[in-house]
């Protein structure tokens, strides 16, 4: 191979870290590449310094005999165009130009890539904020915490009233959670994701706690039926449409005003109240269920007892309550990286025991998935 002119690094090639070398992507070529620790050496040595003959100098006395190895990387590299000897740099695509990729990435699960693209539309836009919440939520989804925390952080120092983020980075930062997700937090929240909720959840997610929930308890129930059925963060209303066939009465409450307002275009619910629910069920009223559910609704609180204890003093004599929560190996629980808490299972039954209910059964069904991973529930059905 000739020595040739100083190589550099293809103009159009993203670098990051990565644990054992480097990441690289080719935004011109859309290609990835993942460098081992000696390829990543080679990368930073061609820094435009040095042709051939002097990377040999510099890189022989560290890689001893396996120069001849180095020589084909470099020669694999150059054919790649990942290396280059040209000049001049072609037009180098902008921040927008970079951010419409990275989200054309995403939708193809190349979120890598996508996360590459966007810290570098953050290099030349800093000033954006959404370019820095779009750059959080991307290397939060590819594990890369820190960079999710400082992305987010500087977001929030120009959006701080955003309640999401100011919850995620709670959690990012192993601060000490709140008892539960803030109520500003679920608004927000289900503010934004209620257009989308039950397609998002039944098709992309495979969710599918309403159904296991409703398997779990009818084991217990049999037949029986003319219910009078309270479902605590009913959402879009998913659970009561379970539950309407054997209801006499399905009563439906949820803090975000647009669920609610989803779950009333469904038309199961005979009544349907926008409120926290500990706060609604510490209200002195004189109505009791033979059923209440918390499906996928518990995920938002730390300690159960907030809940469980309340609903239980909701129930008739001999009254169900049924609820879901996302598995955790923390005990008792763990404010995740999500944003949600996972339970573990010897807090639901210290808690459903606390309360002065009977835990009949607890299983541990898949529910839905999360970026391809399968998340795991506990759904406890435990009578008073
Ligand atoms: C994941 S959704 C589940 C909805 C429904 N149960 C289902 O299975 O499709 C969680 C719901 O809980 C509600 N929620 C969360 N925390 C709440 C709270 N403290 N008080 C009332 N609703 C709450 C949210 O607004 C949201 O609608």
């Amino acid at each position: 191979m000739p020595t040739g002119s100083p190589l550099r690094l293809s103009p159009s090639v993203l670098l990051s870290t990565a644990p054992d070398g480097y990441v690289a992507y080719d935004v011109r070529l859309d290609r990835l590449y993942r460098l081992n620790p000696t390829a990543a050496l080679i990368v930073e040595l061609c820094d435009g310094t040095r042709d051939l003959q002097q990377l040999q100098a510099d890189l022989s006395p560290l890689m001893g005999d396996d120069w001849p190895g180095c020589l084909d990387w470099i020669a694999t590299a150059r054919r790649d165009q990942l290396l280059t000897e040209e000049h001049r740099t072609a037009a180098a695509p902008d921040a927008a130009a970079l951010a419409a990729h990275a989200d054309a990435l995403q939708r193809r699960d190349r979120v890598l890539a996508a996360f590459l693209c966007q810290r570098r539309a953050v290099d030349l836009a800093p000033d954006d904020p959404d370019a820095w919440l779009r750059l959080g939520e991307l290397a939060h989804i590819v594990g890369r915490r820190n960079e999710a925390r400082i992305a987010y952080q500087h977001y929030l120092s120009q959006c701080p009233d955003d309640a999401e983020v100011e919850h995620l980075l709670t959690a990012l930062t192993d601060a000490a959670p709140p008892t539960r997700v803030s109520d500003r937090c679920i608004e927000q929240l289900y503010s934004r994701f209620a257009a989308f909720y039950d397609e998002n959840m039944t098709g992309e997610l495979d969710y599918c706690a309403p159904e296991r929930l409703h398997d779990a308890t009818v084991a217990v129930l049999g037949t029986r039926a003319d219910l009078d059925v309270l479902d605590l963060g009913c959402g879009t209303g998913l659970g009561g449409e379970q539950w309407r066939a054997r209801a006499a009465c399905l009563v439906g409450v949820d803090l975000s005003a647009d669920m609610i307002a989803r779950a009333r275009t469904r038309g199961v619910y005979d009544r349907l109240e926008t409120a926290e629910i500990t706060g609604w069920l510490a209200k002195d009223m004189p109505e009791r269920f033979d059923l209440v559910i918390a499906c996928d609704t518990l995920i938002y609180f730390g300690d159960l007892a907030q809940v469980v204890e309340p609903a239980a003093r909701v129930l008739k004599p001999g009254g169900l309550l049924a609820f879901s929560v996302e598995r955790g190996d923390t005990d008792p629980f763990r404010l995740s990286d999500s944003g949600r808490f996972t339970h573990h299972p010897h807090h639901v039954s210290d808690v459903v025991r606390g309360a002065g209910l009977t835990l009949l059964g607890l299983s541990e069904p898949v529910v839905r998935h999360e970026y391809g991973e399968p998340v795991t529930a506990l759904i406890a059905v435990c009578q008073a």
